[in-house]
C-alpha cells in the first residue's frame, strides 16, 4: 500500500529570524514511516523541520510552514491508499510577516494571527481522498471526548488520542501511550511502549481497515 505520513512541527515565521512553533520532535511520525517501510509499504513522509535522519527507502518531502505542508499533502495524497497525520501543525500563522528583523523597543509587541488551513480536515472534501484516513489528537484535558469529536469532524477512520499533558509520553519522548478510536465507536488502549511498537499497532489497524468491507 502507498501511505502518506506527516510528521514534526511546522514553523510560522514572525520575521527572518523568529518563528512560532511547538515541541514536536518528529519521533512518532518517523517511527511510523520506518515501521511502515519495514512492513513492505511504499511511504511518502511529509516532514516539518526536525533533527532526525530520514528513514531508509522512504520518500521525504521537507516543508516548513503549515501552508507548505498543505500544498505537499494536496499534491501527494491522490496516489495513496492511506494517510496518517501525525504532524503537530500550527493552527495559526502571523498575518504580516516582517521582511527584516523586528527591532527591540520598550513597549509591547502585538502579533496578529490568522488560522492556517486544516490539512487533515481537507482530505475528504477538498482533496477527495477516499482511502484510510488516520488522525492524531494531542490533548491536555478531556482526551477521549475531544479526540472523538475530532474523528467525526475530520472524517477519520481512526483517531490516535495522545495525552500530551503527561511528561513521560507524547512530545519529544521515545515512548508513548495512546488510545485508538474507531469510526465504529470502538476503542483500544495501547499501554506505554516505544514509539516504534505503537507505530506497529497503528499500522496493523490501517492494514486491517484497508481490507474490503472493513470501513462500513
Ligand atoms: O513528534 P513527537 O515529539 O514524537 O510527538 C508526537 C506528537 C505528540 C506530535 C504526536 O503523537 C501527536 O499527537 N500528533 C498530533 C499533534 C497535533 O497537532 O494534534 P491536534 O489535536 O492539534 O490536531 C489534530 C489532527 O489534525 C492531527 O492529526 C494534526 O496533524 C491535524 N492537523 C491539525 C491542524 C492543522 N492545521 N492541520 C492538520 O492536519
Amino acid at each position: 500500500m502507498r501511505i502518506l505520513i506527516t510528521a514534526g512541527p511546522t514553523r510560522e515565521p514572525i520575521d527572518p529570524v523568529r518563528y512560532l512553533s511547538n515541541r514536536s520532535s518528529g519521533k512518532m511520525g518517523y517511527a511510523l514511516a520506518t515501521v511502515a517501510r519495514e512492513r513492505g509499504h511504499d511511504v511518502i513522509l511529509i516532514s516539518g523541520p526536525v533533527s532526525l535522519h530520514p528513514p531508509d527507502r522512504v520518500e521525504v518531502v521537507n516543508v516548513e510552514t503549515a501552508q507548505e505542508m498543505y500544498d505537499a499533502v494536496g499534491e501527494a495524497i491522490g496516489a495513496c491508499e492511506a494517510a496518517i497525520f501525525c504532524a503537530a501543525v500550527a493552527d495559526y500563522r502571523v498575518v504580516d510577516t516582517a521582511i527584516s528583523k523586528i527591532k527591540k523597543s520598550s513597549g509591547e509587541l502585538t502579533l496578529t494571527l490568522t488560522a492556517n488551513p486544516d490539512i487533515l480536515g481537507s482530505c475528504r472534501e477538498k482533496f477527495g481522498f477516499a482511502g484510510v484516513l488516520v488522525g492524531f489528537a494531542a490533548e491536555t484535558e478531556e482526551l477521549l471526548a475531544h479526540a472523538r469529536a475530532k474523528l467525526e469532524r475530520k472524517g477519520c477512520d481512526l483517531l490516535v488520542a495522545n495525552d500530551v499533558g503527561r511528561k513521560d509520553i507524547g512530545f519529544d519522548q521515545s515512548h508513548n501511550e495512546v488510545t485508538l478510536l474507531f469510526r465504529s465507536g470502538e476503542s483500544r488502549w495501547i499501554p506505554l511502549e516505544s514509539k516504534e511498537k505503537i507505530a506497529g499497532e497503528i499500522l496493523a489497524e490501517v492494514e486491517r481497515l484497508q481490507a474490503p468491507g472493513e470501513r462500513g
